[in-house]
């Protein structure tokens, strides 16, 4: 696959086929996603794969989490505390479009928590991976770990897998952290589900909008 051919047609799926990833595969994809650029050669990313009984354990458990009502305490924060624009506007779009994709009404609260807690299935991908880092790292590793996501998100592309980033992950870290044997000094940063995606779901039928090129950058010193 033209690497333009595997950017255009990644996307968040939300609706896996059960149908495994074998362990070769998923060792050519790190392997790939290793070849990612980090700041010194500093490499910070750490990754745990689950599948199985193992994920099923991992799911299971976060679920009761939530169901006992513990609130998701990440250990950094993704977004900020009070949103502004134009950032506010885009999440709402997303989220209202996914929703309405899904026949779920705006203000049906319990149908829509039900969509998000479906994130903690892996959204029934046969493997989950884990991405942590050494929290005495710097914010630069940060970008360092997206580097390895996207290329690691890519590389599946290549081989007919779809991905979806998954941050929700980071809100039960510690329920994560007995499961993998996360070290103290690790940080939750993300999850990833991967797998076969079900092409006929609706929820994997949305294609998110893009600002355009106009919208982010600005030219200087060209001619025309
Ligand atoms: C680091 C990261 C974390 C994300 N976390 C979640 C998540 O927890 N749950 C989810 O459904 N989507 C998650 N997403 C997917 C975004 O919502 C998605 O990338 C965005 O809406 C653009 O859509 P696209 O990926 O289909 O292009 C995450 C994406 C990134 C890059």
């Amino acid at each position: 696959m033209h690497v333009d051919a595997a950017i255009r047609s990644r996307k968040s799926v939300r609706r896996f086929q059960p149908w495994p990833v074998p362990r070769a595969t998923l060792e050519q994809l790190l392997e790939l996603a290793a070849r990612a650029p980090s700041g010194s050669n500093t490499q910070p990313w750490q990754v745990h794969v689950i599948t199985g009984e193992r994920k099923q354990a991992l799911c299971a458990d976060i679920l009761s989490h939530v169901a006992s009502a513990h609130a998701p305490d990440a250990e950094y924060a993704y977004y900020p505390e009070h949103w502004f624009e134009p950032y506010q506007q885009r999440r709402r779009e997303v989220g209202f479009e996914l929703y309405e994709t899904l026949g779920i009404e705006r203000h049906d609260k319990v149908a829509r928590r039900q969509q998000e807690l479906r994130n903690f299935s892996f959204f029934d991908a046969p493997v989950g991976l884990l991405i942590s880092l050494d929290r005495r790292l710097g914010a630069g590793s940060f970008l360092d770990l997206g580097m390895f996501l996207q290329t690691f998100m890519l590389a599946a592309r290549a081989r007919g897998l779809h991905t979806c980033a998954q941050a929700a992950f980071a809100g039960y870290h510690q329920v994560v952290r007995a499961h993998v044997q996360l070290p103290a000094e690790q940080l939750l940063v993300c999850g990833i589900a991967l797998g076969h995606e079900v092409h006929d779901a609706a929820e994997n039928t949305m294609k998110t909008p893009r600002e355009a090129i106009e919208g982010f950058t600005s030219f200087h010193g060209f001619a025309d």
